[in-house]
């Protein structure tokens, strides 16, 4: 079983990256992110109380976010492993993850971190388009879609994500200064360190294998 937490800063390509490596491994990705905007998208009470936090470029509480990740986690298609992208996020949620992985007798788990600097981070996600009907991500500056504004998949408009504009992603940066990067010390010792720079493939090549070596798996390896 592989579980893999992937960590890093707003931007740094956790999304890009884990639906890659979870089709690799043959293992879900679950991203918090992606959880709270189905559920904003959808009007549920979860969406509600998330909305207006998320758009501020917040953090949802971890009480809430504990509950969330439980229940997932807890859900048939993780026994097998997992990718998490966006959880944890705050030392509360860290030591929440520990309790509940060290539940199983399964081996460690591979805690991941994507580094990148801050001019980057803020250029990707200034150009970062998504389409609203099948998720599909894109970027303008390097990876924009055949036809500008709509998506290759489904052919749907492309919109910005609404914590995207300038203000909110310096917020979302001071937040994961503030409430986040701790976590390196936290698993200080248990930490892969990834340079998230260059283009995907070249990332996704690096991630692979640092992950497989973490991981002790051999090469082709599915869960
Ligand atoms: P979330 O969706 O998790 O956002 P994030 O962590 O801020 O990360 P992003 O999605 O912005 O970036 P990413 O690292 O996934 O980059 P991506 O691959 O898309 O969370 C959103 C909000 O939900 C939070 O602010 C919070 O309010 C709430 N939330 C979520 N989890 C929570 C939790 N645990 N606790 C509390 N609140 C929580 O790439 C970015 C762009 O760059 C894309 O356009 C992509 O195409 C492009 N790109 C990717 N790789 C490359 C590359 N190598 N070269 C060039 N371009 C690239």
């Amino acid at each position: 079983m592989l579980r893999i937490v992937l960590l890093g800063p707003p931007g740094a390509g956790k999304g890009t990256q884990a639906e890659r490596l979870a089709a690799e491994l043959g293992v879900p990705h679950i991203s918090t992110g992606d959880i709270l905007r189905q559920a904003v998208a959808k009007g549920t009470e979860l969406g509600l109380r998330a909305k207006e936090i998320m758009e501020s470029g917040q953090l949802v509480s971890d009480e809430i976010m504990l509950g969330i990740i439980r229940e997932r986690l807890a859900r048939p298609d993780s026994q097998r492993g997992f990718i998490l992208d966006g959880y944890p996020r705050t030392i509360p949620q860290a030591e929440a993850l520990d309790g509940l992985l060290s539940e199983c007798a399964e081996p460690p788990v591979v805690i991941v971190n994507m580094e990148l600097d801050r001019e980057e981070l803020v250029r990707r996600i200034a150009g970062r388009r998504s389409c609203p009907n099948c998720g599909a991500v894109y970027n303008v500056y390097s990876q924009p879609p055949r036809r500008q504004g709509v998506c290759d998949v489904c052919q749907a408009g492309l919109m910005q994500r609404a914590d995207d504009h300038e203000e909110t992603v310096r917020k979302r940066l001071d937040v994961y200064d503030r409430q986040t990067r701790p976590l390196l010390d936290h698993y200080a010792g248990r930490l892969t360190r990834v340079d998230g720079q260059g283009a995907p493939d070249a990332v996704f090549e690096r991630l692979t294998e640092l992950v497989r070596a973490a991981a002790g798996l051999r090469q082709g390896h599915r869960t």
